[in-house]
């Protein structure tokens, strides 16, 4: 085991530590490099906001993430960029059969998108943060004599503060993993239970991850050009480690068809607003105010003390037919809160019962790989205006309002993370034994191989049998996406390094 070294917060971005939400502006913007050296003396001068805790949140924050086109741009040699993992290489929308994994096909499609599709990904994602009124001045401040010379703006994504609800109405942000910052999160040990607790080589590279290993990324010899201001890798303390204190981003802009959501439920529902809301709230699996369906544990999870209620604490144990909330509801299929091995397995021989799957194995949590390989620390915003209820079911209301997610996780392994929740979980007609139905928010509803129907939702009813909700419309379409490295502060600067 490799000792490990204390965490050095004026290293990582602050997005790793922060929501950055008492900054409720906010804009993303997609820029390509037109000129190499303005591009590097810009970043290398950019106020880049860092993850020490400061006495008062800050008034503003800017933080800067790279795509492999990014990078290349930068004139990272090639034998560096290799290093980097796979997908990021290749991109969100690179290869086709990533595109069906990940259900960005029929509307969702890459050649459908405004930005992210082979040709139109961007080099760099400039993100800027600020309080109420202060994001324009922050901008102008920023941008500076460099940046006209230095980038080409191919796309500015606004956001909007719809005060912690997301454009169907239901509060979000309210489930995050609790990143293991102090590294005390044991985890060799016999029954793993579900947790929130992490270990932080989930959400950074360089530090020991759910499997006791460091995440791959690029590392670096001692004598290779530049890397002597890198940080020394903690497993590999003769090599420098270009990942220590970065992450990777993935950014998907998804629309929302608020009205579409909202006249299906009322429909379903013959207009009976209390039916509506309860068809509402079992998609999503929490209610609008964002209690989950399922009863807060008392009990201690993950690290949170058993007096303190929090929204995010509670598994599906008690509620394995899926009675309080369905299977296939939106947060039970993004984390479906189990543990390594279901409750009850203990010693060898029980343990050894099980995974040969012999014994009374509870069949769902078979079927339903263990959560914390695959969790997300989400940093989202909403953009576009807030639409009520009763707004969004009239039936003379124009249909033109633009609402949706720019969604953004952070994760150490993109394929591990993000790619195995959006394809196995979201996107899987196959998810918990379930069939024919994917995620009721963002599934796209086309055809997959072997399962021509992907448009119910089921609710498991107390006498064994399921209601199904047929003929699902899409309420989400994906409208753009890339996957971003988000370097820390030294290996910004390397990345800058490289002159023509
Ligand atoms: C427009 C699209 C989306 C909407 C409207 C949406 C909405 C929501 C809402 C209302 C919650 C409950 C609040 C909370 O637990 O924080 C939630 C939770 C969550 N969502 Fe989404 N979401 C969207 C896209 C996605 C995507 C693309 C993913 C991942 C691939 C995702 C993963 C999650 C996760 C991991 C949780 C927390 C689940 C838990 O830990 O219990 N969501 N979402």
């Amino acid at each position: 085991m490799a000792s490990t070294t204390p965490v050095d917060y004026s290293d990582i971005q602050g997005l790793v530590r922060f929501g950055y939400g008492k900054l409720t502006e906010a804009s993303f913007l997609l820029l390509s490099i037109r000129n190499v050296t303005a591009a590097r003396a810009w970043l290398t001068g950019a106020p880049i906001s860092n993850a020490v805790q400061l006495e008062e949140a800050p008034s503003t924050a800017l933080q800067v993430a790279f795509t492999r086109e990014g990078l290349h741009a930068l004139q990272l040699p090639e034998e560096v960029l290799a290093g980097f993992s796979a997908e990021f290489l290749s991109g969100m929308a690179g290869e086709e059969s990533r595109s069906r994994r990940l259900g960005d096909v029929g509307p969702n499609s890459p050649e459908k998108w405004t930005w992210g599709a082979p040709g139109k990904v961007p080099d760099l994602l400039v993100l800027v943060y600020a309080r109420d009124q202060m994001l324009e001045g922050f901008m102008r401040t920023i941008q500076g004599p460099q940046w006209d010379a230095a980038f080409n703006v191919i796309d500015v994504l606004p956001t909007s503060n719809l005060d912690g609800v997301e454009p169907f109405g239901f509060t979000d942000g309210l489930s995050q993993p609790k990143v293991d910052w102090e590294r005390r999160r044991k985890i060799h040990g016999d029954e793993l239970e579900y947790g929130n607790l992490t270990a932080l080589g989930e959400f950074l590279l360089g530090y020991s991850n759910e499997y006791g290993k460091y995440t791959d990324r690029p590392l670096l010899q001692i004598n290779d050009p530049f890397s002597a201001s890198l940080p020394a890798a903690e497993d590999l303390p003769e090599m420098r480690d270009l990942g220590r204190n970065g992450t990777y981003l993935v950014l998907r802009q998804l629309k929302q068809d608020v009205r579409g959501f909202w006249r299906f439920a009322d429909m379903q529902a013959n207009s009976d607003p209390e039916m509506r809301r309860k068809l509402a709230e079992s998609l999503v699996g929490r209610t609008q105010k964002g209690d989950p369906l399922v009863a807060l544990s008392t009990r201690r999870i993950g690290g949170v003390d058993p007096t303190e209620v929090s929204q995010n604490q509670f598994t599906y144990e008690g509620d394995s037919n899926g009675l309080l909330c369905p299977f296939g509801a939106h947060i039970r299929r993004a984390n479906p809160r189990n543990a390594d091995l279901p409750p009850g397995i203990t010693g060898v021989l029980s343990r050894l019962t099980h995974t040969l799957g012999f014994g009374e194995a509870n069949f769902r949590d078979d079927v339903i790989a263990s959560t914390r390989f695959h969790r997300l620390l989400r940093r989202g915003r909403e953009y576009g205006p807030g639409l009520s209820v009763e707004d969004a079911i009239k039936k003379d209301a124009p249909e033109t309002d633009d609402h949706g997610i720019h969604f953004i996780t952070l994760s150490a392994n993109i394929s591990r993370q993000f790619e195995f929740v959006q394809s196995s979980w979201m996107m899987s007609t196959k998810f918990g034994g379930l069939t024919e139905e994917s995620d009721p928010l963002l599934g796209n509803r086309e055809p997959v191989q072997g399962c021509p129907v992907t448009d119910i939702f089921s609710l498991p009813q107390k006498n064994g049998l399921r209601e199904r909700v047929a003929g699902l419309p899409q309420f989400v379409t994906v409208q753009g996406g890339a996957y971003f490295f988000l370097p820390g502060i030294r290996a910004l600067r390397y990345l800058c390094s490289f002159g023509d």
